[in-house]
């Protein structure tokens, strides 16, 4: 049995920083665990251009920890109106390293996305030809399919036929949560790949609804059922240089979250690799940890690995986390695994 692993120092390819006070309060949970993180751009206005990403950067560089090496992969927001010009030269000069496509109204701060895909052809031929890869929310908004098929729905109208029209184009299908994402992936060659959360890996639907509604397991995608949790696992584990960690940690207040309409997202920061540990774990997976957490997502993005390393240690005794941070903007609720986590982290 394991009782320490070390791996090379993780990144995360799908986090919300968000700005200001929640922030300054957010950031040290990544820079402690991760080297590096893709940030997610959907601000309140969004992230859109090179000079939005510049300045957003630099507030982030401005709260992080001093002592943390951190590097922010800066991400901007897909509209209709969006200049491939400026997106290619912001990639060619390293400031962005990929764009995200949120279909309009498919979830927190996404009013600006892309309501018609033709729009956006231009831009993402730029993009292909320069080798800027696509981060996609894949599911569609038609509110005539229900939202626990929104994402296989979006693989069948959008993302199978973007894919035929312009292969070249490089994908990562954020947070996928279906078996369906699965098999695309798996099955779509080499220029697509997709991160999956840890939370996607620890509940199914049930622990939103049954016996009650647990608001702060209410994220988008959904959690499916156990079918799907269950390819998810099996995804993650086995190795495959096509899945990767994107933790999704998407901090809301309580004040929200817990409202007749409240926002979705989990906040993993804190306890993401540790849970990830343990899911491993039960996986008897440990051996392949380091290559979902720390190795398959460089190698899609084209970046080395990171030099650091950390360890995980079993404990003895299931371990403690917060259940809230203090915030400036309020309290925040750091998610809940619903089982015993055995795994703490040490630096270096
Ligand atoms: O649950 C989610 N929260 N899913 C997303 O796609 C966005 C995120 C957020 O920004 O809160
Ligand atoms: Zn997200």
């Amino acid at each position: 049995m394991y009782t320490r692993i070390n791996i090379k120092t993780p990144d995360d390819w799908h986090l919300h920083l968000r700005d200001a006070e929640m922030l300054k309060a957010v950031i040290g949970y990544t820079s402690f665990h991760f080297a590096r993180a893709i940030i997610m751009p959907n601000l309140v206005p969004p992230v859109v251009t090179t000079a939005d990403a510049s300045a957003y950067r630099e507030r982030i560089m401005a709260a992080k920890p001093k002592a943390d090496f951190f590097k922010p992969l800066m991400t901007l927001y897909l509209t209709e109106e969006s200049d491939g010009d400026d997106i290619v030269a912001g990639f060619r000069d390293g400031l962005i390293t990929a764009v995200k496509l949120y279909p309009a109204g498919a979830t927190t701060n996404s009013a600006s996305g892309v309501r018609d895909i033709e729009k956006v052809m231009p831009v993402l031929e730029k993009m292909a030809a320069a080798g800027v890869p696509l981060c996609v929310h894949g599911e569609v908004t038609d509110p005539e399919v229900d939202i626990f098929d929104r994402e296989a729905v979006f693989i069948d109208r959008v993302l199978a036929p973007l894919r035929n029209r312009l292969p070249e184009l490089r994908i990562v299908m954020e947070h996928v949560t279906t078996e369906d994402g699965v098999s695309f992936v798996e099955s779509g060659g080499t220029g697509i790949a997709a991160t999956i959360t840890v939370h996607h890996l620890m509940i199914n639907r049930n622990a939103i609804l049954a016996g009650g509604i647990r608001p702060h397991y209410y994220c988008l995608p959904v959690a499916k059922r156990e079918k799907h949790r269950s390819a998810l696992r099996t995804a993650a584990t086995s190795g495959s240089e096509k899945f990767f960690l994107g933790t999704d940690s998407a901090p809301h207040t309580d004040a929200a979250k817990l409202q007749p309409c409240g926002c979705a997202g989990c906040f993993t920061a804190p306890n993401a690799l540790a849970c990830l540990a343990q899911v491993f774990e039960q996986e008897q997976k440990l051996g392949n940890l380091e290559k979902f957490a720390s190795l398959n997502g460089p190698a899609f993005y084209g970046l080395p690995p990171n030099e650091s390393t950390i360890s995980l240690v079993r404990q003895p005794e299931p371990v403690k986390f917060p259940d809230k941070i203090q915030t400036g903007a309020g309290e925040v609720t750091v998610f809940d695994p619903g089982m015993p986590v055995y795994w703490n982290i040490e630096k270096g």
